[in-house]
């Protein structure tokens, strides 16, 4: 039974709370940094943030030289002081470790802490997180910190939720210096137990690479020519288990002082710094640990179609939720409107704002925060927006700011709700990193730009999409979308297997089950491990040039990649190369498994030709949209209006977000809690506009 407390002043209906949730309905605010204010400010911050309905803001993200000034000497009166006018204020915070940056003076005092990049140059104080995840000086400080913070504020009434450093390894992911050097070896004496297991697993008999003795094995820093690209692969398994070890060691500390506070690090899913990508840090490992999932998202220029920003931010989104294993999750930043770290920074246009959080709220989200409230006046993030703009309360941004507030507090009651999400795509950080490496038949192949596109192709048909780990439960789904997830286990293999067995309609990629979890690849033809179950076999790649395309026989154009598949016993081919090096080769294929069937996809073909694909294979699987439209509709044809729906056991919340130019109509019964009027049967949604009904 689910417990239910009283909604925010307005809300009108009672809320659902998750266990474990730290804070009712769904939580709205940023990040703070009274640090940076004299302290006649934050009074009137408090106050605009009532103004504006913030419910929680993060603190002390980069507040450890303002709480440790010099060695020995602690200084958190400040500290205590804003928790008090906050929680006197009815906001609760998610209280940072402090970790993130260490001072100057530890630097100075312990210089080693600094990293180490892969050229050999030891990084300079001045920027942020300027400190090696292998380091045992590094470790000892920040877990002081952390217990100070726990024992001198865990008792506090605002703290409702721990908020451990701030991204971990989103500018120090690997350190190449000697102590990460040694960590690296314990790291692999822990997994292969003998030398002689770390060189079977990579290859070492290839270019005279055989190690005689652990310590001859170092980082893969600058060399001649390509690294081993087992003992590159390993690296990045490494670097990302070093770091999430530095966030177990202080969630130790916390759930040991203060168990009943959960504890959380926000993610960069779906991004390295900024670009997209796997990023350093495996979070399917680093997502069971969490006691909520959060995550950072920032729209960035992709270079390939206006709205590529915004599917990306969907594809985030569904990722958060993936890995947050289908339970709400935190967005603990996005902006207001302009970054200050891409080439040249767009500002948001009216009403983006509003779409972008809503769209992470209709995915899951119950928690929509900003970076951050106050925009800071010195510093390197000076020109980046916040909710509170340089122009101050007399600003559209800040008005629109106080709108959404409202909104989200009226938005209460989905709190809790799950996603209705028939299809899944699975992303593996293990293949996208060995895609990352050289020597490849094509540096063209990128499994999360490929998992995007398939997501894409089902989003835009208004069927809900989960993303998942490709280690994770694949049961209920019936279509699963595995994009170029090179590397496979047996084990993988008969989990999909299993699955279109027992009814899945299951599409694979080109370049996927090419080689085993070590990058040993399986013989005897491609896609190797994957060979039987899709019933096809390849030869030989034909990788396309950057500006090559070819076409199937009905005409789709496709890029990237192509191959000289041929289908194998009972295969059908539905789509065949009309030209180009593998003319007259399988380009689609389908076979009958069980109750279901497994689908392979040898090329990449654009956006319209992929949505025709995914179109026939969520039809034939039974996977309904969100909402029921007609072909000729004009939201189904551009693809642009995002529908998604949340529910429990008895209601349901349908969110339309019209990104397109012109009005669109959507049949629709229920209560709109965005105009706050009852919706007959058709919801008209202005160019722009959204709506949330809760549906009759
Ligand atoms: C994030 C970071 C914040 C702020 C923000 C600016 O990566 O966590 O502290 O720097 O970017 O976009």
């Amino acid at each position: 039974m689910t417990p239910t407390v009283p909604g925010p002043p307005g809300a009108g209906r009672p809320v659902r709370v998750d266990p474990g949730w730290p804070t009712p309905g769904i939580a709205f605010g940023g990040d703070y940094n009274p640090e940076q204010w004299p302290e006649e400010v934050w009074d009137t911050d408090v106050a605009l943030m009532r103004d504006a309905g913030v419910t929680v803001v993060t603190i002390a993200v980069f507040a450890w030289a303002r709480l440790q000034p010099e060695p020995g000497v602690w200084d958190d009166r400040w500290l205590h002081r804003i928790l008090d006018l906050l929680h006197g204020n009815g906001i609760a915070v998610d209280l940072a470790t402090a970790t993130a940056s260490p001072p100057p003076w530890l630097i100075r005092a312990h210089p080693e802490i600094r990293p180490v990049d892969a050229r050999g140059t030891r990084l300079e104080i001045g920027s942020r997180q300027t400190w090696c995840p292998s380091s045992p000086v590094f470790r000892e400080h920040s877990l002081n910190l952390v217990r100070e913070m726990a024992q001198r504020f865990g008792d506090h009434p605002a703290v409702v939720m721990w908020h451990v450093s701030n991204e971990l390894g989103n500018h120090n992911g690997s350190c190449y210096c000697e102590v990460s050097a040694a960590h690296f070896r314990a790291w692999l004496r822990d997994r292969y137990g003998g030398v002689d297991a770390v060189n079977r697993a990579w290859g070492t008999d290839f270019w005279s690479q055989h190690y005689s003795d652990f310590d001859e094995i170092g980082t893969p820093a600058a060399s001649t020519a390509f690294g081993n690209p087992g003992q590159l692969l390993d690296w990045r398994r490494f670097c990302s288990d070093a770091l999430l070890e530095q966030f177990l060691a202080e969630k130790a500390v916390l759930s040991g002082i203060t168990p009943a506070i959960p504890v959380t690090t926000n993610f960069l899913v779906g991004t390295g710094p900024g670009e997209i990508g796997p990023g350093d840090c495996d979070y399917a490992r680093w997502a069971p640990e969490q006691d909520i999932v959060s995550n950072d998202h920032y729209l960035i220029g992709l270079g390939a179609g206006e709205d590529a920003p915004r599917l990306h931010l969907e594809f985030s989104a569904d990722l958060s939720r993936g890995l947050a294993g289908g339970r709400p999750w935190w967005l603990m930043e996005h902006s207001t409107s302009a970054v200050n770290w891409q080439r040249v920074n767009r500002a948001k246009s009216p009403g983006e704002m509003e779409r972008n959080s809503l769209a992470h709220l209709a995915r899951g989200a119950d928690a929509i925060c900003f970076f951050q409230f106050r925009q800071s006046v010195i510093g390197a993030e000076k020109y980046h927006s916040a909710m509170l703009p340089h122009a101050g309360v007399d600003s559209r941004r800040w008005r629109d700011v106080c709108r959404l507030g409202e909104l989200i507090g009226r938005l209460g009651e989905v709190a809790g709700a799950d996603v209705e999400a028939p299809a899944t795509v699975l992303v593996d950080w293990d293949s996208a990193w060995a895609c990352q490496q050289d020597a490849h038949p094509s540096e063209a192949i990128d499994p999360f730009r490929i998992a995007m596109a398939a997501h894409r192709a089902i989003t835009r048909h208004g069927v809900g999409c989960d993303v998942i780990g490709a280690e994770a439960d694949l049961s209920g789904y019936p279509v699963i979308v595995v994009p170029a997830v090179v590397l496979l286990s047996t084990a993988q293999v008969d989990r999909l297997t299993a699955a279109a067995t027992a009814g899945a309609h299951v599409l694979v990629t080109y370049f996927s089950g090419i080689a085993d979890r070590f990058d040993r690849i399986v013989t005897g033809g491609y896609p190797g491990l994957l060979r039987d179950l899709l019933g096809v076999r390849t030869e030989e790649f034909h990788p396309l040039g950057p500006d090559q395309t070819v076409r199937w026989d009905d005409g789709t154009a496709c890029s990237t990649w192509s191959e000289d598949t041929v289908a194998t016993d009972g295969t059908q081919v539905i789509a065949t190369y009309a030209e180009g090096p593998t003319e007259g080769a399988a380009a689609l294929t389908r076979r009958r498994v069980g109750r279901g069937a497994a689908w392979y996809l040898s090329t990449q073909p654009d956006p319209q030709g992929l949505a025709r694909v995914l179109a026939r294979i969520l039809a034939q699987a039974g996977a309904a949209p969100a909402l029921a439209l007609p072909v000729d509709h004009p939201a189904v044809i551009a693809g642009e209006v995002d529908v998604v729906r949340r529910g429990t056991a008895d209601r349901s919340w349908l969110f339309a977000i019209n990104h397109s130019a012109a009005e669109v109509t959507l049949p629709v019964r229920g209560h709109d809690l965005v105009s706050q009027v009852a919706v007959d049967g058709e919801l008209h949604l202005a160019a722009g506009g959204y709506a949330v009904v809760r549906e009759a």
